[in-house]
């Protein structure tokens, strides 16, 4: 049976990048038979321009009946002054949202080949690679009621709500345990349950759910200090799990341990492993149309497409090499140059990608 992948290019770099990310697939699509087939269609900024809207009803369809979605970026300074509805950082929420798309997996690695690109000391990053679980679709983005008030003495009033359920909790926990046992069955999970009674909840059903997976070994951290762990010994880790915001906050924070934004990816799973994947970088306008853009994010994010949603496990690992030999023989885009290496365009990048693949 085919396999369908929704192919939204989005804003900015979006379609350059993408561009890339499906030469390379297209290629190892022939050459292991997996049976890919693609499909294009608008969100964000560019769908708002086309219909008014920033995730079109077909567009949303189309995902739904995908087996995964590969995005790149949306928005920009053009949708800047749009109401916050029709915003194309609308669209992404919106497909976050309807197609359950709760467990957002995020690894931050290093690579030796641009050790330099971090701001720490090599020997606290030197072959960091963590992975964050992040919880996406509730807890205080979500909960109800929201919004601002205006009380009695006058003075306006923000609120949100921290909400979770034992079942948000415990679909995110199996997710975070699976994930540890494709690892090295270690698995941190980081809360406030000091302060917060949901998250008292949380430590609660993590742990029962834990015992389900006697081979991984379960710890659990206050927020506060796992932010600091991860700056002073980001190594100690392997898999962290926690809540929607905290991972929001923690995993750019990890990220930034690599220091470059440009070779991050992501996943956003469902139960299924039904996902979308996408780096985990904007539209980049500042960079936009100038061909310049590193297309790896969205290279690896494909990486993590077959190796997730369609268990593809060799192309995963095909296309992670090749992105390695791509850095081997010292191509850079401008984001990643440094002294002494060859710099690239966008299109170079992925060419050199391609011919790594090709051996
Ligand atoms: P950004 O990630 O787009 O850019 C931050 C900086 O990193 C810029 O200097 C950019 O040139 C650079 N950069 C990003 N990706 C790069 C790549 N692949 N290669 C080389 N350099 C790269 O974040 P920013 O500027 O805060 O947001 C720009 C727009 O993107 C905004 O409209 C924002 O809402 C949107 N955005 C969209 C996201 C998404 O679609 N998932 C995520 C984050 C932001
Ligand atoms: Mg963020």
């Amino acid at each position: 049976m085919a396999k369908k992948i929704a192919v939204l290019a989005g804003d900015g770099i979006g379609p350059e990048i993408v561009a890339e990310a499906l030469k390379v697939l297209s290629y190892l699509n022939t050459d292991m038979n997996l049976g890919l087939v693609f499909e294009n269609a608008l969100i964000g900024g560019a769908a708002y321009d086309a219909f008014g809207t920033p995730l079109p009803q077909t567009t949303l369809n189309l995902c739904k009946n995908a087996d995964a979605v590969l995005l790149g970026a949306v928005g920009g300074p053009k949708w800047e002054p749009l109401p916050h509805a029709v915003r194309p950082e609308r669209g992404l929420l919106g497909v976050r949202s309807e197609l359950n798309l709760f467990s957002n997996l995020r690894p931050a690695i290093l690579y030796p080949q641009l050790a330099d690109a971090s701001t720490l000391k090599p020997e606290v990053v030197a072959g960091l690679d963590i992975m964050i679980v992040r919880e996406l679709t509730g807890g205080i983005y979500f909960g109800q009621p929201r919004g601002i008030r205006l009380l009695e003495n006058g003075e306006q009033q923000g609120f949100n709500t921290l909400v979770y359920c034992e079942s948000e909790i415990r679909r995110i926990a199996h997710s975070a345990f699976k994930t540890a046992q494709k690892r090295h069955n270690k698995l941190c999970s980081v809360d406030k349950a000091n302060v917060l009674e949901v998250t008292d909840l949380w430590r609660k059903v993590v742990s029962e759910v834990g015992r389900e997976y006697p081979d991984v070994q379960l710890s659990h951290m206050y927020v506060d200090n796992a932010a600091m762990q991860l700056v002073r010994n980001p190594k100690q880790f392997d898999v962290i799990v926690t809540t929607n915001m905290f991972g929001d906050i923690l995993s750019d924070t990890a990220a930034m341990l690599t220091g470059s934004i440009g070779m991050l990816p992501s996943a956003s799973l469902d139960a299924n492993g039904k996902g979308m994947y996408e780096p985990i970088h904007g539209s980049a306008p500042d960079i936009a149309g100038q061909g310049i853009a590193n297309p790896l994010a969205t290279l690896l994010s494909v990486a993590m497409m077959l190796r997730y949603t369609f268990n593809e496990t060799a192309a995963a690992e095909r296309i992670e090499q090749a992105v390695n030999q791509a850095l081997d023989s010292g191509v850079r885009t401008a984001d990643i140059y440094s002294e002494g290496m060859t710099q690239v365009s966008t299109s170079g990048m992925g060419d050199a990608v391609l011919n790594a693949l090709k051996g």
